[in-house]
């Protein structure tokens, strides 16, 4: 089975020399592999001195790269999809003068690009697609996307015909939109197919894993840990963390030695956070990662270990359960004994300290004001419950929402893949 693996990070922090490294490691071990970029400000071509763009290029033996356009892919590939896209999100929006700007989503396009690398993945061609992406904020934006569509779709558009006929009038009413006619629901149950395969594609954790790339100074610890966090809490898996520009223990250079102190503090926080997850550091090299030599240099020098495209052990990560007065987390600590836990939060993270044991869980931002009120031990898990002031259900929240919508999903799974495939039937196995 293929994989994919997504690299984000802050802006600057080494994300496209560490995809490109990885793509050459894997391409070296003989493994068909494509790098491919998400992020509009392209630089695979400058990174690997070629002219790269919409067309593949090939790089060495096994290694093709592409930058991907999601506004040529939508125009180009995905021409009907755009189109009830169009209908969909414009319909209730802007007027169609300018079909550029009839998407209420911003970075709505940008859907394109994952439709794109899945149909990559299934042509077969390819036996690892590695991901280098834009800068966190736009990274997160763009992974949520198939999950709030999908979300969107759902509540709008009831997928399934019987239901638009029996909601139709409801619809109108409750939610004022008016509900596109059947010819238009075939096209739009063929996007809400698309959005689910394509979800579950990227948060299948046995073919997609996200990398994250960090250096240790004070604004990007603080990024990478809520994308850490936000990560998770999507369902994604991540499964390594490179913590880059690390410079050695004496540099003969009082600046650099200066730089290095700077850099400890938050080279034990990143441990603290990611002891779940393997971490690799990185040297800070006197020159940039330009070229295909320097980029082979890279992977030559830090990434020759065992297992670098191994998939990650199955571990049960943190879980959030909405209580009556707030929120339990459940955190997964075999072996542990409660009563030795000292469990602290300052604002929005949370310290459990276990003898020399030390481990900082970022929380989401519903629990900024939240108070710790009990610590349970139930099998290999500690519960920890967190009361809120107001009850969770009157505080607008995007974490609640997305941790509500994630239940729904989880929920509606079973339903949907009786849809989809009962869908496909009825078009006699048109292609999804
Ligand atoms: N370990 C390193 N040592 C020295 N320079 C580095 C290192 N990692 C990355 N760089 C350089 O830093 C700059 C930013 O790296 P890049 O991979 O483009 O980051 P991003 O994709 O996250 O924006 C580039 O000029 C790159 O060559
Ligand atoms: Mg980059």
């Amino acid at each position: 089975m293929g994989r994919i693996i997504i690299f984000t990070g802050k802006g600057g922090v080494g994300k496209s020399s560490l995809a490109a490294a990885h793509a050459v490691s894997s391409a070296s071990g003989g493994t068909k592999t494509l790098l491919v970029s998400t992020d509009m400000a392209h630089n695979l071509g400058d990174l690997f001195d070629v002219e790269a763009g919409r067309e593949i290029e090939t790089i060495m033996d096994c290694l093709d790269i592409l930058e991907l356009d999601p506004d040529w892919i939508m125009q180009h590939e995905y021409p009907d999809l755009s189109r009830v896209l169009g209908k969909l999100i414009g319909s209730n929006s802007l007027p169609e003068t300018n079909p550029g700007d009839k998407f209420l989503l911003p970075g709505f396009e940008n859907l394109f690009s994952l439709l794109k690398i899945r149909k990559l993945y299934l042509s077969g061609v390819y036996d690892r697609i590695i991901v280098d992406c834009a800068p966190t904020g736009e990274t997160l934006s763009l992974l949520k996307l198939p999950e709030l569509l999908t979300w969107y779709m759902e509540k709008f558009f009831p997928v399934g015909r019987i239901m638009v006929r029996i909601l139709s009038p409801i619809s109108k009413l409750k939610y004022k939109v008016s509900l596109p006619n059947h010819k238009a629901m075939d096209e739009i149950e063929e996007l809400h197919a698309q959005l689910v395969l394509l979800q579950e594609l990227l948060q299948d954790p046995e073919i997609c894993t996200v990398r994250l790339v960090c250096i240790p100074e004070k604004m990007v610890v603080e990024e990478t840990k809520r994308n850490y966090m936000y990560l998770n809490l999507y369902g994604y898996q991540v499964d390594r963390v490179f913590m880059n520009r690390i410079l050695p223990e004496n540099t003969g250079n009082e600046f650099m030695n200066h730089w290095k102190e700077i850099q400890k503090p938050y080279i034990k926080e990143l441990e603290s956070v990611f002891v779940q997850v393997p971490v690799t550091r990185i040297p800070w090299y006197p020159d940039e990662v330009r070229g295909l030599a320097a980029v082979q240099k890279l992977s030559r020098e830090v990434l020759q270990f065992p297992g670098l495209f191994d998939l990650p052990p199955k571990t049960d990560r943190e879980i959030y359960i909405t209580v009556p007065n707030g929120y339990k987390l459940m955190i997964p600590l075999p072996g542990a004994d409660h009563m030795q836990i000292k469990v602290k939060k300052y604002q929005l993270d949370l310290d459990i300290t276990l003898h020399n044991y030390n481990r900082r869980i970022p929380l989401p931002d519903v629990l900024k004001d939240a108070k710790i009120t009990n610590l349970m031990q139930e099998n290999d898990m500690l519960s920890i419950l967190f009361e809120l002031e107001e009850k969770p259900e009157e505080k607008k929240d995007t974490s609640r929402e997305i941790e509500k919508r994630k239940q729904e999903r989880e929920a509606g799974k079973e339903k949907r893949k009786a849809r989809i495939a009962q869908f496909r039937k009825g078009k006699n196995g048109g292609a999804v």
